[in-house]
This record gives C-alpha cells, structure tokens and sequence, in this order.
C-alpha cells in the first residue's frame, strides 16, 4: 500500500494506490463523509463492471450509495449533461455536506469535480479513477472542468479532491489502446523531471503494458507522486512550474485538432506524438541532443504508440498545425508557452518560440 500526501495548504488531501482497495474502499472512505450516504457518478462501462461491488462495500461500511449512471465519452463534459447532473443531485436532496464520488475515467472525474464545486455553491468529492490516464493523472490536481463550442476544458475550476483511491487491479479489463494512451502520461513523467523512472520505464513498460501488477502499481506510485510534488508547487498554474506537466500538449493539441479530437488519435496518443515532436524541436534548437530524441521516439514506438506526425496519420502542413496551436487555452498574452527539454528528465518552459521556425520545423518532420 502506498499513501501519498499532496501537500497544499488548507485543501491538502491523500492519494491510496493499493491492489485490491476497491474491495475495501467503505472502511478506506468512511473518514472522509459525513453523512450514511454519497452520491457516486460514472458511467455505462465502468457500471458494469464496478458499481455493484462497490456500492455493496459502501454498504457494509453503513453508506449508502445513490448512484447516477451516465453515457461514457468525451461528450459526457458538457454543459447539458451537467445540467442534467446537477438537476438531479438537487431533487435528490443533495446538501453542502454530501460527498460526490467519481468513479470513472477522466471524463466523470472532470465532471464530477465540476458539479461538486458548483452545487450549493460547493461540496465534497472523491475520486476513484479507473483507467491509467486518470489514475497518474487527471484524478490528480484539482483540475476540474467540461468542454465548450470553443474547446475542450475551457469551463472549469481548480477544485481539489477529499480523497483519491487508486486500485491497479481495475485496469485488469481496461482496452488495450487506453492502456497504452495512459502509459504516455506515465513516460512523460520521466521526460518532465525524472530521469530515472524514465530508465525505469524502458526496462519494464514492456511489463506494465502486459499488465504487471507490481510494474502497474510501481508506475503509477512513481507518477502520482511526481505529479503531486509539482502540483503542491504551484497548486493553479502561476508561476510556470505546474505547466511542466503540459509537455507534449501543444503539438499534441494541434494533432487532436488536425484529427477532429475523434478515435483516429485519443489525447494520449496525442501526448505521445506530441512529446517526440517536442523532443525533436528542442534537438533542433541545440537544447539537447539529437540523441535524446532518438531514444524518446524510440521507446514511444516499442510502447507501441505515436511517434511521429506519420505514426500519427497526420498529413498537415506545419503552417496549418501551427494555427491549430493558436487556438490552444496554453496561451497568454498572445504568446504560445512551449515545453522544451535540455535532455531527459531536464524540461523547461519556453517563452520565446517562434511559430513559423515551428511550422518549418513540423514542414520537415513529415
Ligand atoms: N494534466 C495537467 C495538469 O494537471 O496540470
């Protein structure tokens, strides 16, 4: 069992990844609500698999579950589902002093966290995340949100959990191509500030991605808790330090653009795309080396995922990337931030980046 605190002031809480711990989650969660019932929130997929056992556990603690079943899909993060949710929480009977409990991937995650800091202007939730992606990441840091006609996660709030539970065992009967998404955001972990864990990572993704237990519960640790250090930095994104986490998001975010945000490239397939690209532009810049680049494309492919403008069935012209880029919320005061690498493990926030080197550059890279 691995507990780990994320360290903020006044909104503080702490993170539990243990094999098996949903089947304990009511003993685990009772300290943290202070009623006999919460409110759980997923979806169609995640229901039935784990709703029943779940609520059954609650129960045995003496909490009772009323639960809300969702569609899954990124169209689930919009304003008429949150109407809907939040409707319904009110005829329900919800009060300030429920607590809210995601249970599902990042989409019920950031809707959830949304709703629960709107309703009756703000209650409690927790997260139990069950794919990788939200695991090591969107469970993580309080980004709460849902998507608009002008973009995805442009409604939203920094709104921190009560509590997250993490069980490595959910991910037995997560598809393997959102396995394999959720495994960019842990290698971009080693990429951002861990040089090791991204050595860790070419010796045994291999294993994690063959669902290891030990190597899933190793990763996901190793994530959370870079995650964490960098989010109590810089809890709202101010000062540049949590927008580490954002590497490989801007060429990412124009690939997820390019392809319409549709299944042809998923977000972390993206990232990983993404990441490379970074890589790659950063050699170009003389940041780091060539090399460098090499083995970060290089393990992206044995993972088995986008490398590459190609790898990625993007055929654009870096011009056309570039404006996609333009549309990104990463940008402030008409300027563009980009994560660049002095090497693995060394990224760092560049504010001087010239868009039309980038679209040269993206020109090249095809
Ligand atoms: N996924 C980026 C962040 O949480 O800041």
């Amino acid at each position: 069992m691995n507990r780990i605190s994320v360290d903020l002031a006044g909104n503080g809480y702490d993170i539990l990844i243990e094999a098996g711990a949903l089947d304990s989650a009511g003993a685990q969660l009772k300290q943290h609500i202070r009623s006999d019932r919460v409110f759980l929130i997923t979806d169609t997929n995640v229901a039935a698999k784990w709703l029943a056992p779940l609520e059954t556990d609650l129960q045995k603690s003496g909490i009772r579950a009323i639960s809300k079943i969702l569609p899954p899909g990124e169209q689930t993060k919009s304003w008429t589902v949150l109407e809907q949710l939040t409707d319904w929480l009110l005829d329900e009977g919800a009060e300030r002093s429920d607590t809210l409990i995601a249970l599902g991937g990042g989409v019920i995650g950031d809707l959830t966290g949304f709703a629960a800091s709107i309703l009756k202007r703000g209650c409690k939730f927790i997260q139990i995340p069950t794919s990788l992606l939200a695991q090591v990441d969107s469970s993580v840091g309080g980004k709460t949100a849902i998507n608009s006609r002008a973009g995805k996660n442009l409604i939203g709030r920094f709104n921190q959990p009560e509590y997250v539970l993490i069980d490595p065992l959910v991910l037995g009967t997560l598809p393997d191509r959102e396995l394999r998404a959720g495994y960019a955001e842990v290698v971009k972990y080693g990429l951002i500030n861990n040089a090791p864990f991204f050595e860790w990572c070419e010796e045994n993704g291999a294993d994690l991605l063959a669902r290891n237990p030990k190597a899933l519960a190793y990763a996901i640790t190793e994530s959370v808790r870079t995650k964490s250090g960098i989010v109590a930095e810089d809890e709202k994104e101010l000062s540049g330090r949590r927008a580490l986490l954002n590497l490989g998001h801007t060429f990412g975010h124009a690939l997820e653009a390019e392809t319409g945000y549709s299944s042809a490239l998923v977000h972390g397939e993206a990232v990983a795309a993404g990441m490379a690209l970074a890589f790659h532009y950063s050699a170009r810049r003389e940041h780091c080396d060539e090399a460098d680049a090499h083995r970060v494309e290089h393990h992206l492919k044995n993972a088995g995922l986008p490398h590459s403008l190609e790898s990625a069935s993007v055929k654009a012209s870096g011009d056309r990337l570039v404006r996609h880029m333009l549309h990104d919320k990463k940008m402030a005061a008409g300027n563009l931030p980009f994560l660049l690498a002095n090497g693995i493990g060394q990224t760092f926030l560049a504010k001087d980046v010239d868009l039309e080197d980038v679209a040269v550059f993206l020109d090249q890279m095809q």
